[in-house]
């Protein structure tokens, strides 16, 4: 590659466009292009009159102060997160409305209206205050879903001590790491939480991490499960018996504009994890805000994000966002295939959910198990669908659209990260045509760019390195303890003004964006930077693939060969034959340079506990290498089965 080229060639093209259905552009909570320009034109402007849209117990100084490479939003104001989501809407007559409808894997049901969630978040707030936590004291979570995590998480918020949620999907040795990095002093947790049927023994986790953390002084515990496990008098309190007897009333904490309402760890691929911040002003107002516009929400919507509130997506678009803007929302305890793979449907059209919001792999699975199971379920409720978490192939996107949507709900397809808070790429549902696979624009007052190695703007039709040229309010503001490597990891390599979010992508010949994936995924075949993600949409665009996986390894004689992990669809099998007839698929859609070298078909891909595809640990087997690293892995076993796989693999060209 010279330097004169563009950092990553793209050359998968997709050419359906699929404008707002005109019944849903009319009455859209944005229906104004405008909006973009004038946000461009004054973002502070903007973004001012979206902090309007909460309650401050101080009006701020100056909207923003930015002193590269850090900033505040907000200066000087003052408020409360826990307010914001509660106490407002029930002061104004809103407190009936329900807040979550609550389902149990076993099949057992919650109602949670807001001012029952009031009073919940007040009592454990209450509790939390009568061991000791004070303004600024870390607390951390780990919990299922339970309608507990997220009053576990108002509830910090309303005394002001940042929460840091361990996904309880983690280990206890995981769980350990975050706590004491981030020092905390009461840990929440459960006995249990139910996955497929079987009990996740939380407590015993808790237990074991808490053995090697000394700043924890307690451990309350939420009864679930009812499963055995040891009890450590002193240090462990029932969360029914800290409740008991608090007042449903608390006076909240003010807090600072730009003090921290949480941590959240996050992985990345190399490295101990990075436990990202997150302020209260800008962060609350830019979730609203994107929540609002984004998923057009109004008063009667039943809005699923299926994500886990372990996550970012939880915290965001389960928590904050949803509260702020008084919205009613669904939360599920368990697995989507239990006590079978049409769960998720029958919970839509029970609650008659309006907008779902999930990720990629989880559509690829449900491609994968057949339209049978979403076939069973009324779903016309759905007026909205959203992807979050990775590219979507644009075959899983039309699924989506057509299966789920039944050919009449815009698909969202939003670009963010744990670091940026809130939703930065995406279309705004009743005004942008939608290209599947893209994330198409950013979101007004939102400035993006695609650069190329020297940190030079890549006309309009080349790919390289996403960048962010503008703060906007929920940018994390540092890494706990750290914030060398958060400035060196975000803000260094092509300035301090220039946020680098570490992701490649492209811009077609309207602007629109095109996710490709982690730089770090990106090969070089024969002189061409070519995106493993574009290489896996052409393999899913097959009908009999279910989910690929593209890395390469070294060659000498094109630099890297391509090989493609292959899941196909039950009823195919994976021989010889087959693997030419992708191969030659990959070459027709994209071309002959990206035709893969070798396939090696397996039953399941590697995967994080977000279901991310790890591609480092399938370099490492297409390298023949030893495994790196495989704790944070949600399905460890796969990996043995693919070595032993690609051991025997089908011939390669
Ligand atoms: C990827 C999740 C393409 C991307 C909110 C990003 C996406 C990382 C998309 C952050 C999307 C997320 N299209 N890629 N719509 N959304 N990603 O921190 O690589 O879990 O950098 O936050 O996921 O993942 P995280």
């Amino acid at each position: 590659m010279t330097d004169a080229q563009p950092h990553i060639d793209a050359l998968l093209q997709e050419e359906r466009v699929f404008p707002p259905p005109s019944s849903f552009a009319e009455g859209a909570v944005v229906s104004d292009p405008a909006i973009y320009e004038r946000a461009a034109e004054d973002p502070e402007a903007f973004w001012a009159e979206q902090a309007g849209r909460l309650e401050w117990n101080r009006p701020w100084d100056a909207v923003m102060e930015w002193r590269p490479p850090f900033v505040k939003w907000f200066v000087g104001g003052t408020l409360n997160a826990s307010v914001n989501c509660l106490d407002r809407h029930v002061a104004a007559g809103g407190g009936d409305k329900v807040a979550y409808h609550w389902e149990g894997e076993p099949g057992d049901t919650r109602t949670i209206t807001y001012r029952e969630l009031l009073e919940e978040v007040c009592r454990l707030a209450n509790g939390l205050r009568s061991l000791g936590v004070r303004k600024g004291d870390r607390v951390n979570i780990y919990l299922g879903m339970v309608p507990e995590l997220p009053i576990a998480m108002l509830a910090c918020a309303r005394i002001g001590a940042p929460h840091s949620v361990v996904f309880g999907g983690f280990s206890a040795d995981s769980l350990r790491d975050r706590i004491n990095d981030a020092e905390a002093k009461v840990l929440i947790t459960a006995d249990g939480a139910w996955r497929r049927g079987q009990v996740v023994p939380l407590k015993a986790n808790a237990d074991e991490a808490v053995a090697e953390c000394p700043s924890i002084e307690h451990v309350i515990t939420l009864r679930r499960c009812e499963n055995e496990h040891a009890f450590t008098p002193g240090r462990d309190v029932w969360y029914h018996d800290l409740v008991a007897d608090q007042s449903t009333e608390c006076v909240p904490a003010e807090m600072d504009a730009e003090d921290i309402l949480y941590l959240l760890y996050t992985s990345g691929t190399t490295g101990k994890p990075k436990g990202i911040t997150h302020t209260t002003g800008g962060y609350l107002t830019q979730v609203a805000a994107t929540h609002r516009m984004i998923f057009d929400i109004k008063d009667d919507d039943v809005f699923w994000c299926a994500a886990d509130c372990g996550w970012v997506t939880g915290h965001s678009y389960i928590v904050y966002g949803p509260l702020t803007n008084h919205t009613t929302g669904v939360m599920y305890e368990g697995a989507p295939d239990w006590p079978d793979k049409d769960r998720w449907w029958s919970i839509v059209e029970t609650y008659r959910a309006t907008i779902l919001y999930t990720a990629p792999t989880a559509i690829r699975a449900f491609m994968r198990w057949g339209t049978e199971f979403p076939g069973k379920h009324d779903l016309s409720s759905i007026r909205l669908l959203g992807s979050v978490g990775e590219p979507i192939n644009p075959e899983a996107w039309v699924w989506y659209w057509k299966v789920i949507g039944g050919e009449r709900a815009p698909v969202v397809d939003t670009w963010w990260q744990t670091e940026t808070g809130a939703i930065l790429i995406t279309p705004l549902p009743g005004i942008t045509d939608l290209k599947p696979g893209s994330a198409t624009v950013p979101f007004p007052g939102i400035q993006a760019d695609i650069v190329d190695e020297q940190g030079d703007s890549v006309p309009l039709g080349g790919g390289g390195y996403l960048v962010l040229t503008r703060p906007w309010p929920a940018i994390s503001r540092t890494i706990w303890g750290d914030t060398d490597r958060y400035v060196e990891t975000y803000l260094s390599k092509f300035g301090p003004e220039v946020y680098v979010a570490g992701d490649g992508a492209k811009r077609d010949g309207d602007g629109y964006f095109w996710l490709l994936g982690r730089i770090d995924d990106v090969m070089n075949v024969a002189g061409h930077r070519l995106s493993t993600f574009e290489i896996e949409s052409a393999l899913v665009d097959d009908e009999k693939v279910a989910e690929a996986a593209v890395v390469s390894r070294p060659d000498d004689l094109v630099g890297e060969a391509i090989v493609a992990f292959v899941t196909l669809k039950s009823g195919y099998e994976g021989d010889d034959a087959m693997a030419a007839d992708l191969r030659e698929h990959v070459a027709t859609k994209i071309g002959k340079i990206a035709r893969p070298h070798g396939i090696i078909f397996t039953a399941d891909l590697p995967k994080t506990r977000s279901g991310k595809i790890m591609r480092r640990l399938l370099r490492d087997v297409a390298h023949g290498r030893e495994l790196g690293d495989v704790t944070t892995l949600a399905n460890a076993e796969v990996v043995e089965q693919i070595r032993e796989m690609s051991e025997s693999a089908p011939a390669e060209e």
